[in-house]
């Protein structure tokens, strides 16, 4: 079995990180998130990967390179423009092949693991596997309907009146027969080429389509909003570690990870936390759920719950929340007779205490 995993697309509900940073690559728990979609693929024991990349090709090559990295060995599959899901599987029609393969979204995080479904997969091989999860609100996904028997009678993507709340998760098992449905179907109405169309025109066809239920953490990585909630899922769990130097004035909490290189002096970090290679801590309290990356600095200041990405900067802030601070962004106390003085990035967003 091989995977397919979706890396195009625009991110436009992640701006402004995504201007220049493919949303895929967002740090959670300071690693892109395409690292814990390829740790998923490959303790399923599937080592072939086809990547399918769009605008931020380069950079995603960069991060990942062959993919021995992560165990695995990557293709990269360039799609000229986001025209859809399904247009995604025709741009790898050569790559697959005849093989059954797992097709994973590059912005889904799994973290518990797909070892379940496949072995359901394995077991029955039905001609499409998808796996579903109750949602309150289902009108931003596909929303499947089942039968008694767990058969798939019915998808619709992002449906204005759902008729069930089975959202379809970004990631399902497909074999050769939907290289048929990709070719069969034409473009829906936001103009792409949607995966749900394709499976079911399977439906349609007669070909068993099996839905289950995935019990584990599913976080769809679409806005600023879901990369807080990702990290935060990721850090309750994160390991110890004393990789740099810690002073003997600071305080840490037993769930704290500080890479090699970095120093924390005068400070108290509450964890669940990591402080990123090479970065320094100084004179601050990070409260819990806060990852700091790699090369940054953060002096006398407050920050929880937020995602400090690489060689950022923070310096006399109070209470910095729930916040994301871009790469090699600067967040620092000005004169309090000024007032705030701010340059922000396009589509960028900033709040403050009034
Ligand atoms: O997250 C689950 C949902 O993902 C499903 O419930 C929906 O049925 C499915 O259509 C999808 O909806 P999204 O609107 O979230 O898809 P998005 O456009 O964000 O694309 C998902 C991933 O696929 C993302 O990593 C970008 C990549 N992609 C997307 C398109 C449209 C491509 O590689 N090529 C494309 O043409």
């Amino acid at each position: 079995m091989k995977a397919l995993v979706l890396s195009g697309g625009s991110g436009t509900r992640l701006r402004p990180l995504s201007h220049s940073l493919p949303k895929q690559l967002v740090p959670l728990a300071n690693q892109p998130l395409l690292a814990h979609v390829l740790r998923g693929v490959r303790d399923i024991g599937i080592t072939e990967v086809g990547m399918v990349v769009g605008a931020g090709a380069e950079q995603i090559r960069q991060a990942l390179g062959d993919g021995s990295g992560y165990g695995v060995t990557i293709t990269y599959l360039p799609q000229d423009a986001p025209r859809g899901l399904a247009h995604a599987v025709r741009v790898a029609r050569q790559y697959l092949g005849d093989a059954d393969f797992l097709l994973h979204l590059g912005d889904n995080l799994l973290p518990d693991g797909l070892g379940e479904p496949a072995v359901k997969f394995r077991r029955r091989r039905a001609g499409a596997h998808l796996l579903v999860q109750k949602v309150a609100d289902p009108r931003p996904y596909g929303v499947v309907e089942l039968d008694l028997a767990g058969r798939v009678v019915r998808l619709v993507e992002k449906p204005r009146h759902p008729r069930s709340d089975l959202a379809l998760v970004g990631a399902c098992f497909l074999t050769p027969v939907v290289h048929q449905a990709v070719e069969a179907i034409r473009p829906g109405p936001r103009g792409e080429l949607e995966l749900t169309d394709a499976v079911q025109w399977l439906v349609d066809q007669g070909v068993i389509v099996r839905a289950s239920e995935y019990a584990g953490y599913w976080r769809d990585i679409a806005d600023s909003g879901d990369v807080l909630a990702g990290n935060r899922h990721l850090l309750a769990t994160v390991e110890p570690e004393r990789g740099g130097v810690v002073d003997p004035f600071s305080v840490l909490g037993p769930r704290v990870r500080v890479e090699p290189g970095a120093r924390v002096i005068r400070s108290r970090v509450d964890g669940p936390a990591i402080v990123g290679a090479g970065s320094v801590i100084d004179g601050s309290h990070l409260g819990p759920y806060t990852s700091v990356g790699r090369g940054c600095v953060i002096r006398d200041s407050e920050l929880s719950g937020s995602v400090v990405m690489d060689e950022a900067r923070i310096s006399g802030v109070r209470r910095l929340v729930d916040s994301v601070v871009g790469r090699a962004a600067t967040i620092e106390r000005g004169d309090p007779r000024t007032g705030c003085r701010v340059v922000c990035g396009d589509h960028g967003r900033v709040e403050i205490p009034g």
